[in-house]
């Protein structure tokens, strides 16, 4: 059977996700340390936890409003009143999502004609370019690289635009590479936008995950992004709740009805009694979400110290998410060989860095959302194997 040819035109230049290949590699061989995946290690906080069971005891188990549960709107928009002083009207400018993934695919689908150009970070998070080809989109690829401390270089992002841009999309603090955008950073990506028109979506999930003096800016709150910017979030990182599935985006109603247009006839609406759990994490003590902060951060060190320590590696020290992106290009091989390789050697799941895009090529991922014995024991492994290599 021809099963190719079954397929839409659009997807011929997306590739499976290499991350869940080596996930699942791993997953098939005894005693395998994964510093693959990137989530909390972490179970959501008891109230959290407790909501989700009080919803079921309540019955919450009918379809939810398209856009999402009134009072969880309400509560995002108090979120981003408390944390940026900026008001989201919780009727027509905030949408729930099926996490942070379906709110970049509702944005793309609902802003994208065929052949518009989509400014993505590179390397940058799995989903962006998918997202964008099967919006019917063209990726158009900033290079976020080590010698900018991996920050996109605003005349390079200059140079990329042409009368086809219509999107930026921006993420900060950074998968796979840690970094966090500084205010002058993002008000000239800001600025650029304004003055090119183009839309941005920007990728927060990681806001609250942050390290040291690094400061997390809202995009929407520079001067004329208000207008033309989609902040996306999530409560996959802050909350540890991956797998309950819910997100959401805010920004202008015109964009946000689009997306809702497109929601509506996909998925319907989120999840019901994800929703009750997402509104005890906007409402509950938030001291959980430091506590995690905190212990990422002491695994942070230890990855950046002893990576460093390594022949062969040089480690930049992330300043935010829970992601460290060490250059191996010394050892001469692709991030992909060295991560099968060391899956066999080492048993330790790292990522390549070519997983993000071919600007990751010649760096590893290694995720530190696992518990610190671990990370040490997976260290110990890696040191081992690299100095056999
Ligand atoms: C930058 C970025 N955005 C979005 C997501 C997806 O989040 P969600 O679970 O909310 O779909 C991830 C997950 O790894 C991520 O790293």
């Amino acid at each position: 059977m021809q099963t190719r040819k079954r397929r839409a035109e659009r997807l011929k230049n997306i590739k499976a996700s290499a991350i869940r290949r080596l996930f699942r590699l791993g997953k098939q061989m005894p005693n395998v340390i994964s510093l693959g995946i990137g989530e909390p290690d972490f179970i959501p906080p008891p109230h959290v936890l407790e909501a989700v069971k009080q919803a079921m005891d309540d019955g919450k188990t009918h379809y939810a409003p398209s856009d999402g549960i009134l009072e969880l709107r309400e509560a995002i928009a108090k979120k981003f009143s408390h944390d940026y002083g900026i008001f989201y009207n919780p009727e027509d400018e905030i949408l729930v999502t099926v996490g942070a993934t379906e709110a970049v695919s509702l944005a793309l689908q609902a802003l994208i004609n065929p052949g518009d150009e989509v400014l993505i970070p590179n390397p940058g998070f799995v989903c962006y370019e998918p997202a964008v080809l099967i919006a019917g989109g063209t990726p158009v690829s900033i290079p976020i690289l080590e010698r900018d401390c991996f920050k996109p270089d605003i005349e390079n992002v200059i140079s990329l635009i042409t009368s086809k841009s219509r999107v930026i999309i921006i993420n900060s603090p950074n998968n796979p590479t840690g970094s966090v955008f500084s205010y002058d950073e993002l008000a000239e990506l800001g600025k650029l936008a304004v003055e090119n028109d183009l839309i941005v979506i920007s990728d927060e999930v990681y806001e609250k995950i942050i390290y040291d003096d690094a400061k997390h800016y809202c995009s929407s709150t520079f001067p004329g992004l208000r207008e033309r910017t989609i902040v996306v979030n999530s409560f996959s990182k802050t909350y540890a709740m991956t797998g309950l599935r819910v997100g959401y985006a805010v920004g202008p109603r015109d964009l946000i009805s689009a997306m809702l247009l497109v929601q509506q006839f996909t998925v319907a609406c989120v999840d019901t009694v994800a929703q009750y759990a997402a509104i005890a994490a906007l409402e509950g003590p938030q001291d959980f979400v430091s506590t995690m902060v905190s212990m990422f951060d002491k695994r942070r060190m230890l990855v950046y110290r002893r990576l460093n320590e390594m022949e062969g590696i040089r480690c930049t020290l992330p300043n935010g998410a829970f992601y460290a992106f060490p250059n191996v290009k010394e050892f001469k091989r692709s991030s992909g060989e060295l991560s099968e390789l060391l899956l066999k050697e080492a048993k330790v799941v790292v990522t390549p860095g070519s997983a993000f895009g071919r600007y990751g090529e010649g760096f590893l991922r290694l995720s530190y959302a696992t518990s610190y014995e671990k990370i040490e024991e997976g260290l110990d492994r890696l040191g081992r194997a690299i100095e056999r290599f």
